[in-house]
């Protein structure tokens, strides 16, 4: 395969403003590119099943198939070492290791041997594996058992069991570790909106399920530190979702509360407690009583300084604009309106494929300086891409080895990674930066239809034959141009 990457050229003060060992490369999930949803011994998931209710998934797909990494892991590792990544983020299928989920419930060792020769060839090829350990696809059994996060007690022992095996298996090899993925996004999509599985709609349950997954996380950070971290010396982390608000109106003191809101709501609803004072946003307790749960101390503790960074996942930004009162819809989003234009009708970004999603750099700039001057802690980029407007609808590469052109792909790429670039200039510390996605996969409730890929995935073929996508080598030249040699 060859590449001729047509790409700007940034600006030549940017270069070599990140550090020589900066971490860089492409992000996946198990449910999202794996397929092989019941061989070798692997249980169903809550998605398994949540996709065969009708009408859930807006294409009616399922990814039983996905994209086949599952039986394709050598020729994707081989592609990414092409594409110079230095790491690669993947997430563990929790069902493939332990089909039931339970503490007291069989290992299956075929799902164990699928990740540790992944590992070790992702290690062969000089690519750094970050191994998430779940990433929304909770095995179904524990669902039906206890009702998954929503008991908190029983799930944390599952979990935990569950992350001790990995870190037994993997950990000789695997040294950054990440327990959650997004956990506001998906607990907000599963338990209040009914988006995402198990779909359910609620104005409590969202709380209850957050306050779990942040007492699971904190304990499982306990015990890799206490048990594992002197040995195998690598870090833990949970990884975060936010995106950027703005005031709608910059000059309503109404909308300006509204879009710190909207940010604590989404950000400090998890990271408050993890990163911040150890407990949740002050915003959050006043609107929502006592549906938010209380930290014992003893939660306290274990929650508090628990991550060894701050995991980041972001893709846009947003104007918010005040309610004055709450309704369901806007409850769980701290009472404020998310809105594609400012009241001057400026737009917040070009459209994508994706309805939630534009191309905002100049929202982005403002979150890492907001992030890093709440925090303080060094900001781990887990997440950052783009679908792209109509490339959904094709045309599909024609020949083996052709390239797909994805200029604005590769052009959301390059402003995102000059504001990386400046804000590091800065002094704000910034140690990674994985793109989403290395593969076209499936995207959850939109099914197959929005595009993340640097990688097109013909889905039509029983193989789900790659093709390269230009972006994948843009992505490269901006990196070989930003690190330090
Ligand atoms: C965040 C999620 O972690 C990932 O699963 C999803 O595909 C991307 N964002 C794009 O929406």
């Amino acid at each position: 395969m060859t590449a001729e990457p047509q790409v700007p050229p940034f600006y030549t003060k940017l270069q070599g403003s990140l550090p020589p060992d900066f971490t860089w490369g492409y992000a996946t999930a198990a449910a999202q590119i794996e397929g092989a949803w019941d061989e070798d011994g692997r249980g169903p998931s809550i998605w398994d099943t949540f996709t065969r209710l009708p009408g859930k998934i807006k294409d009616g797909s399922t990814p039983s198939d996905a994209c086949n990494a599952y039986h394709l892991w050598k020729e994707d590792v081989a592609r990414m070492k092409e594409y110079g990544a230095r790491a690669y983020r993947f997430s563990l299928s929790w069902s493939r290791i332990i089909p039931l989920g339970g503490e007291a419930d069989p290992i299956n060792e075929a799902g164990v041997e699928f990740y540790s020769t992944l590992i070790d060839e992702l290690i062969r090829n000089g690519i750094t594996p970050w191994v998430t350990l779940y990433h929304w696809d909770l095995p179904q059994a524990l669902y039906e058992r206890y009702g998954g996060m929503l008991n908190k007690q029983r799930y944390t022992a599952d979990f935990l069991r569950y992350a001790r095996l990995c870190f037994e298996r993997f950990g000789d090899r695997v040294k950054y570790w990440i327990t959650y993925n997004k956990p506001g996004l998906t607990t907000r999509a599963k338990y209040a909106q009914g988006r995402n599985a198990p779909g359910h709609v609620s104005d409590t349950e969202p709380w209850i399920v957050g306050h779990t997954e942040l007492v699971s996380h904190g304990y499982v950070c306990e015990m890799y530190k206490r048990d594992f971290q002197p040995t195998q010396t690598g870090c833990i982390m949970i990884t975060l979702d936010g995106n950027w608000y703005e005031p709608w109106d910059e000059k309503d003191p109404r909308d300006i509360e509204a879009a710190e809101r909207a940010k604590e709501f989404e950000i400090g609803w998890f990271a408050d407690p993890v990163h911040g004072k150890g407990d949740y946003p002050a915003s959050m307790r006043a609107q929502l009583g006592n549906r938010l749960p209380r930290f014992t101390e003893e939660e306290q503790r274990v929650v508090r300084g628990s991550s060894d960074g701050y995991g980041m996942n972001s893709y846009t930004a947003f104007y918010a604009r005040h309610l004055d009162g709450v309704s369901d819809r806007s409850d769980y989003r701290g009472n404020v309106e998310f809105l594609n234009e400012n009241s001057k009708g400026n737009p917040r970004g070009p459209e994508t494929d994706t309805h939630w999603l534009r191309m905002a750099p100049w929202g982005w700039a403002k979150l890492l300086r907001w992030i890093w001057a709440r925090y303080g802690v060094p900001i781990c980029i887990t997440e950052n891409g783009t679908t792209v407007k109509g490339e959904h609808e094709g045309p599909a590469p024609a020949a083996p080895g052709e390239i797909v052109e994805d200029p604005f792909r590769a052009e959301l790429f390059r402003a995102y990674l000059a504001e990386v670039a400046k804000a590091c200039q800065e002094g704000v510390v910034i140690k990674s930066y994985f793109a989403w996605s290395f593969v076209d996969n499936w995207e959850w409730a939109l099914g197959y239809t929005s595009r993340f890929g640097v990688t097109w995935v013909d889905y039509a073929s029983p193989q789900k034959t790659r093709y390269a996508k230009r972006s994948a080598y843009a992505l490269r030249e901006y990196f070989e141009f930003l690190i330090a040699q």
